[in-house]
C-alpha cells in the first residue's frame, strides 16, 4: 500500500519512543501535600490508600526527608488545628503546629521548597474561607487576616505562601504586608484558577473544613467560565504573584494550556483530592491498572503545560 506518512515508524521499539518521548515528569515536578495536626507521634492516612496524610510537627521532619531524598520537588503544608475559632487573636496558637512543622522542616531540610496554604476553612467555626458576618463572607475584612496569617507563615520561614481563600486584592495586600515585615524573600504562589468543585470532598474531611452553611459558590470561580479564569490569572500576575495554581487539573486542562499561553510565570497544577480518590477507587474496584492511570493523568496536566503538579501521588511513588 501506498502510504507515505506512517507515523508508527517513531512508535516501532521502546528505544524510538524513548528518544521521541516530548512530555514527561521526574519526582523534581511534584509537590507532596501534607495536613499537619497538633499533637506528637502522628503519622495517619486519613482512609488507607487515599493519599491525604495527618503529620505532626514532630514526625513531619523524618517524613519529608525521606521524599525529600527520593527527590521531590516540594512539599505543600495545610495546618489543621485542634480548635476552631473566629478570633484573629487565637490565629497564632491555631497556626502553631504548622509553624512548628516549617520551622523543623526548614531547619533539618533547609534546601527543599517549603509551601504553606493560606485559607480560614479549617481554623474558623463556619469552615468559610474568609470573614463571616451574618451569612456574608465579606472581602477586605477576609483580606486582612488573611494577610497576618501569610505574614505568621512567613516569619516561620516558608518559601511560598499560597492563597486558597479565593478573596479579591489577597495577592497585592499579602504582598504589601511581607514586605512591610522584611519578608521580602516569601514568595507568592497564587491560586489563581480554583473552580467550586466537588473534587475537594476527601480533602474537607482530612482538614475538617467543610462550609457548615451554605457553599463557596460567591468567592471560588464557576466552572463554566473560561474569560473570568483568564481574568483571575492576568489579575493575579498584575498583583505580584510570583507562580499561579490552576486546580482541580484534570477538568481544567484546557485552563491550564490557556494559562501557559497568557503567562509566563511558573505555573502549578493541583491535582486535587478527589481526582486522587476516583481513580484510586477505580483502581480499588478493579475497573483500570491504578498506577498507569495516575502517571497517565499527571503526565497530560503537564502536557498541558504545567510545570508543577501537586498530588497526593508524589508520596506513592518515591516511597516503595
Ligand atoms: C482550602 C483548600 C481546599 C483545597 C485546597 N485548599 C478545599 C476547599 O476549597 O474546600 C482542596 C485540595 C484538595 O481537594 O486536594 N480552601
Amino acid at each position: 500500500m501506498n502510504i507515505p506518512v506512517r507515523l508508527r515508524r517513531l512508535r516501532r521499539t521502546a528505544g524510538i519512543r524513548r528518544l521521541m518521548e516530548e512530555t514527561s515528569f521526574e519526582p523534581r515536578n511534584l509537590v507532596q501535600p501534607y495536613f499537619v495536626v497538633p499533637g506528637q507521634g502522628i503519622l495517619k492516612e486519613v482512609k488507607a490508600g487515599y493519599g491525604l496524610w495527618h503529620v505532626s510537627a514532630d514526625r513531619l521532619v523524618e517524613e519529608v526527608a525521606a521524599l525529600s531524598s527520593a527527590g521531590v520537588g516540594g512539599v505543600m503544608l495545610f495546618g489543621v488545628p485542634d480548635e476552631k475559632s473566629d478570633d484573629p487573636k487565637r490565629l497564632p496558637h491555631q497556626l502553631a503546629p504548622l509553624t512548628e512543622g516549617i520551622q523543623r522542616v526548614k531547619d533539618k531540610l533547609p534546601g527543599l521548597p517549603i509551601f504553606a496554604d493560606v485559607c480560614l476553612c479549617s481554623f474558623s467555626t463556619h469552615g468559610h474561607c474568609g470573614v463571616v458576618e451574618g451569612d456574608e463572607i465579606v472581602n477586605d475584612k477576609s483580606v486582612e487576616l488573611l494577610s497576618q496569617f501569610a505574614v505568621l507563615l512567613g516569619k516561620a520561614g516558608v518559601d511560598f505562601v499560597s492563597p486558597s481563600d479565593m478573596m479579591d486584592g489577597r495577592v497585592a495586600a499579602m504582598r504589601e504586608a511581607l514586605d512591610g515585615q522584611g519578608l521580602d524573600q516569601v514568595g507568592i504562589l497564587s491560586y489563581a484558577v480554583k473552580m467550586a468543585s466537588a473534587f475537594y470532598g476527601p480533602f474537607r474531611d482530612a482538614a475538617h473544613s467543610a462550609p457548615s452553611f451554605g457553599d463557596r459558590a460567591s468567592y471560588q470561580q464557576p466552572p463554566n467560565n473560561r474569560r473570568e479564569a483568564i481574568r483571575e490569572l492576568k489579575l493575579d500576575e498584575a498583583e505580584g504573584a510570583d507562580a499561579l495554581l490552576i486546580k482541580p487539573a484534570m477538568t481544567n486542562l484546557d485552563l491550564i494550556r490557556d494559562a501557559r499561553e497568557v503567562s509566563d510565570l511558573p505555573l502549578f497544577a493541583y491535582q486535587v483530592s478527589g481526582e486522587y480518590a476516583m481513580i484510586r477507587a477505580a483502581g480499588d474496584a478493579g475497573l483500570m491498572d491504578f498506577e498507569r492511570a495516575i502517571r497517565e493523568s499527571i503526565t497530560s496536566i503537564r502536557r498541558a503545560g504545567a510545570d508543577v503538579v501537586i498530588s497526593y501521588f508524589a508520596r506513592p511513588m518515591l516511597r516503595r
